[in-house]
């Protein structure tokens, strides 16, 4: 995210909003009739991956899986840059999720295809900020947002991505966690030097009074090198009914999903949950990041 202008956030944004009712089913596109995009997904993917797949089928695409890494010549000791430039004379595009921080870019510079980052390791996630901020511009307001991070900031890559595409909007972020998940330094550090004054606390009760958007977020099991650690720090903050009998009435709840116990089902059907549209407007915004990096629209 760190490489995008506001004004190229914007465009996508405002492009995914034009391919929307594409999205919905209640009109067609041609517009990637022809191009073969392929799927490389490393890591368990069901939003990413079958929104892409959407995403592709609504436009016209035509979808190159890699199915499971187990069933793939990765299992024979294949590394990353020979399975993309192979994958690259297959496919026009290549979406690729990862468990390796910044294989995403490795794999650009081995590609004679666009590369789209769908998650590496636990540093980015951009198409998923896309989709983000593209429910916030929907559901609440982008400029000047008063927003609350929240749950694990250390290993999420979503916040990661969407903290510094926040901070193009001049945000006022506040990060939520246990002590032991708090957001790395180097990026409170990146986003006080682009002007931005960060809070940071352990308590959603405290918080939750002062914001129009909650980004809740899971603890993320899969990348703590001791799982002791992760026993420790699980449910440490949780959304419940409870909570939310402080909460602005125009508060909305996102959560990139999914999710483990930090929501409470209760909240479901209040008017803050917002983590189910937010999964839907997944294929809006990827329609349009693929139709632009193929080149078919500008
Ligand atoms: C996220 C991810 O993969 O980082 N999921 C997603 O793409 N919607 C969040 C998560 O796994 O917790």
């Amino acid at each position: 995210m760190k490489d995008f202008s506001r004004e190229e956030i914007d465009y996508v944004l405002d492009t995914a909003e034009k391919l929307e009712p594409v999205a919905r089913g209640e009109e067609r596109s041609k517009l990637l009739d022809g191009k073969i995009i392929a799927l490389l997904f490393f890591e368990p993917s069901t939003r990413t991956r079958l929104s892409f797949e959407a995403a592709v089928q609504r436009l016209g695409g035509k979808i190159l899986n890699l199915g499971s890494v187990e069933a793939s010549s990765v299992m024979k000791g294949e590394n990353l840059a020979d399975t993309i430039r192979v994958i690259s004379n297959y496919a026009d595009l290549i979406v690729l999720r990862h468990p390796l921080d910044g294989s995403a870019r490795m794999a650009a510079e081995f590609a004679g295809v666009p590369i789209i980052n769908g998650g590496d390791g636990s540093v980015n996630h951009p198409t998923q900020t896309f989709l983000d901020l593209y429910t916030i511009r929907r559901e609440s307001h982008l400029e000047g947002l008063k927003i609350a991070l929240a749950g694990d900031l250390k290993y999420g890559r979503t916040v990661h991505s969407l903290c510094y595409a926040l901070s193009l909007y001049g945000a006022e972020m506040t990060f939520v966690s246990p002590p032991e998940l708090r957001m790395p330094l180097e990026i409170v550090r990146d986003l006080q030097k682009r002007g931005l004054s960060i809070k940071e606390t352990d308590s959603l009760e405290k918080t939750i009074g002062d914001v129009e958007v909650l980004y809740m977020t899971r603890v993320q099991r899969e990348r703590f090198p001791d799982p002791e650690e992760y026993e420790k720090v699980k449910n440490r903050l949780k959304v419940t009914g409870d909570l939310l009998r402080s909460a602005d009435p125009n508060l909305k709840i996102l959560h990139p999903l999914p999710r483990v116990n930090e929501i409470s089902p209760e909240v479901d059907s209040t008017q803050y949950a917002s983590y189910f549209e937010q999964a839907f407007y997944g294929i809006p915004t990827r329609m349009a990041l693929l139709a632009l990096a193929i080149g078919v629209i500008e």
